[in-house]
């Protein structure tokens, strides 16, 4: 890769930042198509975060991603946000346009895109059950509320957590109920679809233990979990006959969507899942 004085430079912020696979799949997109553009990791404590914004702006970067913790604090330092990410309450791509930062939310359409290529789901009129109300319920919550869903069911451990989100989107959607681990059971006979968006299921975590036999045929589990690729739930659900949907596909295409929002280009997104794949099985 020749990197000299035009090479556009992007780059992505957290804390920790080591694990992201983000690096391998946007400069796998840039190699794909020759673009003159790099994208690098830097670790960001959070109080360091407004510095590291502004920084965009002074060394004329031309976009960054945005992950864990600062998604929802990092949108005071913009110029401008897009009207899902404020909808999500956080931002995960921000684009440098001539000075101006905009701030978007790409997990939502990311999630919905690989669930339609990747599964052939389209969430609209179906009803749906997410397990779990952190950020990452969050996005994935407002990506069905977006997508028209008939119904939502929050189930989280703590059902405090999920009546407090259910209860702030419920003008946009009437039919949110909120439940704890207990309660679920009775919806997932008619859910078309339950996707988990906690961490359990991750390497070093407990997984995540439902009756899945209760869902109808022909119905999609779900996982945003993608280290394993394949988790505990998404096995139980095969072994079971049901469609399953691995977290891979949510990471790849909301990096695809901001690979588009930088360069204006269609992105390779074969190219880039090839790369996270690759990296994936590095790290
Ligand atoms: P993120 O922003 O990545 O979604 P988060 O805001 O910390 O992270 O949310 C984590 C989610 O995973 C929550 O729904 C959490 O449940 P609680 O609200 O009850 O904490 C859920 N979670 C994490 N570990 C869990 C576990 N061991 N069992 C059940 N749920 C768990």
């Amino acid at each position: 890769m020749k990197i000299d004085g035009s090479t556009k430079v992007l780059c992505i912020i957290g804390d920790p930042i080591e694990h992201s696979l983000s690096p391998a799949i946007q400069n796998a997109a840039f190699r794909e198509l020759g673009l003159d553009m790099v994208y690098v990791p830097f670790r960001v404590a959070q109080d360091r975060l407004e510095e590291a914004v502004n920084s965009i702006r002074a060394l004329n970067m031309a976009g960054m991603n945005v992950t864990i913790p600062h998604k929802e604090k990092v949108m005071m330092y913009l110029d401008r946000v897009d009207e899902l990410a404020r909808f999500i309450g956080a931002v995960n791509t921000i684009v440098n346009r001539d000075g101006e930062l905009i701030g978007y939310n790409t997990d939502a359409d990311g999630y919905l895109e690989s669930l339609a290529v990747e599964a052939g789901f389209d969430p609209k009129g179906k009803n749906v059950i997410i397990v779990g109300a952190g950020g990452a319920g969050r996005a994935i919550l407002c990506a069905f509320l977006a997508a028209e869903v008939n119904s939502v069911v929050i189930a989280n451990r703590t059902f405090d957590r999920a009546k407090k989100l259910a209860d702030e989107f419920r003008i946009k959607n009437e039919s949110i109920e909120a439940v704890d681990f207990d309660g679920i059971y009775p919806y997932m006979k008619t859910a078309d679809l339950i996707v988990n968006t906690t961490s359990l299921g991750m390497m070093d975590k407990g997984s995540l233990d439902l009756p899945l036999g209760l869902l109808p045929k022909g119905s999609v589990v779900s996982d945003i979990v993608y280290r394993p690729l394949k988790t505990e739930f998404l096995k139980k659900a095969e072994a079971i006959g049901l469609k399953t949907h691995g977290g891979l596909g949510m990471l790849v295409y909301q990096g695809a969507i901001g690979f588009e929002l930088w360069t204006g280009r269609k992105a390779p997104v074969e190219a880039m899942k090839k790369a996270a794949l690759e990296a994936l099985k590095e790290k």
